[in-house]
């Protein structure tokens, strides 16, 4: 058996651990039982978001663990994400380090543009679903990806944040950031599980020297109202799936996160029950077979099951549109 890899080293020689934690659509209590599971059972990856609202109680765990002695702060990898209204140039360092002051850290592990899409900013930090008279999102007419990204790289300089990343970026995004970048993204976080396998997405990330993580690995089977669709594929339900957990004597959930690992992307499994984080973790006794590996590889594609489109469609940077929400 191959060695398993816990971390995957980036680009600027950051390590990433390989499995971490995804906190969306958790509650504040939710996610403090959910991290302190994680933490004991060796996880120091956390993902979370300015757009999820619980970076404060996320930042009452870390810092309660790391006062006890139990973790140290150099060893944990912790993620957060600068939501679309607070794109603005002049509007970045602040809006991490509100991150910051809810974490409860004085730098972050990664930090990334959560969307490619520019919101305009009302005022009201709290206010991150802006809205027209129609229901759609309202674009900022300013949105300049690059403008961006340098004030992002003014925070690496700063040491707010160990490193820069994307997510939900398409390839012709992330080429126009490499372009021209001097700190260039180390991540970008996009939709990836058996059903929408990103796979010429991961091919160009590669060699431009950006890790993908996957985001919703499960397929986001709770996934909020109106992004669920009826006969939605479940990855965790998948017969092939099912069949290769029962042949490995492993759960779906640990056949579906070892086979992105195996595949080197990064990924970040949300759950709120400590048997479930603990058992997602579970993963570096075993691997699956190159033949399993390749059977995976030719299960039929969907299109992204996650769907922000509505609201975004309009967006002159929207990464769903047309083709690109075909599987590549
Ligand atoms: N950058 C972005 O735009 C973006 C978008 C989406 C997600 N993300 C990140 O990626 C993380 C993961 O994605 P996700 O939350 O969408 O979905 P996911 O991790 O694919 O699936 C989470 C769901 O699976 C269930 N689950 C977890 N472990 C399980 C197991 N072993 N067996 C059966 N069910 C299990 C969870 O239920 P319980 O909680 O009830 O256990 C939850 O409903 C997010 O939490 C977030 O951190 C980022």
């Amino acid at each position: 058996m191959e060695v398993p890899k816990t971390s995957i080293k980036l680009n600027n020689g950051e390590n990433i651990p390989v499995v971490g934690l995804g906190t969306w659509q958790c509650s504040k209590d939710e996610v403090q039982t959910a991290v302190h599971a994680a933490l004991d059972v060796g996880y120091r990856h956390i993902d979370t978001a300015f757009m999820y609202q619980n970076e404060d109680a996320i930042g009452e765990i870390l810092q309660d663990y790391m006062k006890r002695g139990k973790v140290k702060r150099e060893d944990l990898f912790i993620v957060t994400k600068l939501p679309p209204t607070h794109m603005d140039p002049s509007l970045v360092k602040r809006s991490l380090e509100m991150s910051l002051k809810n974490l409860k850290l004085s730098y972050v592990d990664l930090y990334l543009v959560h969307l490619p899409c520019q919101l305009v900013y009302d005022g009201d930090d709290n206010n991150l679903f802006p809205q027209d008279e129609n229901g759609c999102l309202k674009a900022d007419p300013k949105s300049d990806l690059i403008a961006t990204w340098k004030a992002m790289e003014h925070l690496v300089d700063l040491g707010l944040t160990k490193s820069i990343g994307v997510s939900n970026f398409l390839l012709s995004q992330v080429e126009r950031i490499c372009s021209f970048a001097k700190h260039k993204p180390v991540v970008n976080q996009v939709e990836c599980h058996i059903y929408f396998q990103q796979k010429k997405l991961y091919e160009c990330c590669k060699k431009l020297g950006v890790v993908l993580t996957a985001y919703s690995p499960l397929g986001s089977p709770k996934r909020m109202e109106g992004l669920i669709k009826a006969n939605d594929p479940v990855p965790l339900e998948d017969p092939l799936i099912v069949e290769i957990a029962k042949e490995y004597g492993k759960t779906p959930a640990q056949i579906l996160i070892r086979n992105l690992m195996q595949r080197e992307i990064v990924v970040i499994p949300k759950s709120v029950h400590p048997e479930r984080i603990r058992s997602n973790f579970d993963v570096f006794n075993f691997s699956l077979s190159e033949e399993d590996m390749q059977k995976i590889a030719a299960i039929r594609q969907y299109p992204k099951l996650v769907d922000f489109t509505p609201g975004l469609q309009n967006h002159p940077e929207c990464p769903w549109e047309g083709n690109s929400k075909a599987p590549l």
